[in-house]
């Protein structure tokens, strides 16, 4: 169980600037969806089958040649203290994986999904996002499907949309399922997963040289019907949580670089209190369910890094500060944490603190990697579904904002867009009036957004010159000029 006087102590001595409104109401990501019906690929597992990788086929390690040794992190294995924070080591392109990291001290697992003769290495064009960013920082969108598309009029892009999987392929080095890998889609009835479209997104990314954000193993949303409701004695439920950890985790072990292990477990009071009514673990068994979970994915991919993940946590805030103390106590206990991710879906109807990188920087220097695990940045739009000038350009500082402090941070290892067109994205359906938060029109024209992150990065690996004057970046520039970024 959590240290709580410890924790306190730990919280006063954050330095805090007072209660800020960021965009994401507490209802994010709130909606469930039922399990499509379509799905076929069930696979019935008895608990416990799943670990350890029972009947995975042999299959050629991706060999993750940038892993060798450039992590430079402490052993995660829970241990607090400094990190090696020598800059230009390769912490993104295979996220930070190396020897220290794990502390499994043994080979790493190989992927089951990686094709005959190896993954590939991602290529990406000089007038992409990946292809400009440092070797160190993965830029990443998700595989989208499934939640709030299954109720909408097209197919779920990922799985049906070629056009959508190149473009994906052609951008970005990290993906994220945006709901495949949830509990009412890989668990839709106790004792049944259905691993087939999640696999899929792993194959393809194995395939496409990308890295893989896992996300979700432990939350208050998205749950199926027959967990929420299922009146399980506390044992009973222990059970089940362990079961579904190892058996997910192991089946991507190798293949899956980092895990959103806890999603949202803090709400959005003045206090920031531990989610104890709506997620369904904390209520029955307590926080101390977490140093159970992180400790159980560990076992199954000590590769893999650990993360919490949550929204309203842009800044020097009373949420990021409960995650701050939560985490020192469990680093001091030895539970493997070792990355925080801030989610970071912003409103132009909000403000914004400035207080962002420093919020990473404190996480960082606890020796954890940070991420930014799924900006969009919205506002309210028009008849065209558009958003003013004004706050385009608003929106895309924001995404600067956000991309600099990432760059800033040395353990800050992937930047992750939450949806590709806006006509598909969340934000729409989750928040009535408001969308444009991506970074592409809908027939995948660069918007200003996309262009100043692109921008942001060459200037950081190359200076301006580079960005002035190479003609790969010609869309770009005149897109920024048109829109006087
Ligand atoms: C969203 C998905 O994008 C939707 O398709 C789904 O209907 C609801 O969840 N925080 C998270 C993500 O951690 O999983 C949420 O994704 C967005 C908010």
């Amino acid at each position: 169980m959590f240290n709580r006087s410890n924790r306190g102590a730990l919280a006063a001595a954050v330095v805090c600037v007072g209660a800020l409104t960021f965009g994401t109401p507490a209802a994010a990501g709130a909606a469930t969806t039922s399990v499509p019906s379509a799905q076929n690929a069930a696979l019935t597992v008895e608990a416990g089958a799943g670990a350890k990788g029972a009947d995975k086929p042999e299959h050629k390690s991706k060999g993750r040649p940038d892993h060798a040794g450039q992590s430079g992190r402490p052993d995660h294995a829970g241990k607090p203290g400094p990190p090696d924070h020598a800059k230009g080591k390769d912490k993104g392109k295979g996220n930070g994986k190396g020897p220290g990291n794990g502390g499994g001290g043994g080979d790493a697992a190989q992927c089951q999904f990686t094709p005959e003769g190896g993954a590939a290495e991602g290529a990406w064009d000089r007038d992409s996002l990946a292809g400009v960013a440092p070797d160190d920082l993965r830029i990443g969108n998700i595989a989208a499907g499934g939640g709030h598309h299954s109720d909408a009029e097209y197919p779920d892009p990922f799985p049906s949309d070629p056009e959508y999987r190149e473009h994906l392929a052609s951008e970005y080095s990290s993906v994220t399922h945006e709901n495949f890998l949830k509990w009412e889609f890989v668990h839709p009835e106790p004792g049944v997963y259905d691993f087939e479209q999640a696999d899929a997104v792993v194959a393809y990314a194995e395939e496409n040289g990308m890295d893989i954000r896992g996300h979700a193993l432990f939350w208050h949303s998205q749950n199926p019907d027959w967990l929420e409701d299922g009146d399980y004695s506390q044992d009973e439920l222990r059970e089940i949580l362990e079961e579904h950890v190892r058996t997910v985790v192991s089946r991507y072990a190798g293949c899956i670089d980092q895990w959103d292990v806890a999603n949202e477990i803090f709400q959005d009071d003045a206090e920031a209190s531990i989610r104890d009514s709506d997620n369904i673990w904390i209520r029955e068994l307590g926080p101390g369910i977490l140093d159970d979970v992180f400790t159980w994915a560990h076992e199954e991919d000590p590769e893999a890094l650990l993360f919490y993940n949550d929204y309203n946590v842009d800044g020097l805030n009373a949420k990021a500060d409960a995650y701050y103390s939560l985490i020192t106590d469990q680093l001091e206990r030895g539970i493997p944490v070792h990355g925080f991710g801030s989610q970071t879906h912003l409103s132009m109807q909000y403000g914004f603190d400035n207080s962002y990188q420093e919020n990473l920087q404190r996480f960082d220097d606890l020796g954890l990697y940070t991420a930014v695990t799924e900006i969009d940045v919205r506002g309210e739009v028009d008849e065209n579904d558009q958003m003013s000038a004004e706050d385009r350009a608003g929106a895309a500082e924001r995404y600067e904002t956000v991309l600099e402090a990432c760059l800033a941070v040395s353990g800050c290892n992937s930047f992750t867009i939450w949806g590709t067109l806006d006509a598909q994205s969340w934000v729409p359906n989750t928040f009535p009036g408001e969308g444009d938060a991506t970074l592409h029109e809908g027939d995948y024209e660069r918007k200003p957004a996309y262009c100043i992150l692109q921008r942001t990065l060459v200037e950081h690996e190359e200076g301006d010159a580079a960005w002035d004057a190479d003609p790969a970046f010609e869309e770009c520039r005149s897109i920024l000029q048109e829109a006087g970024l």
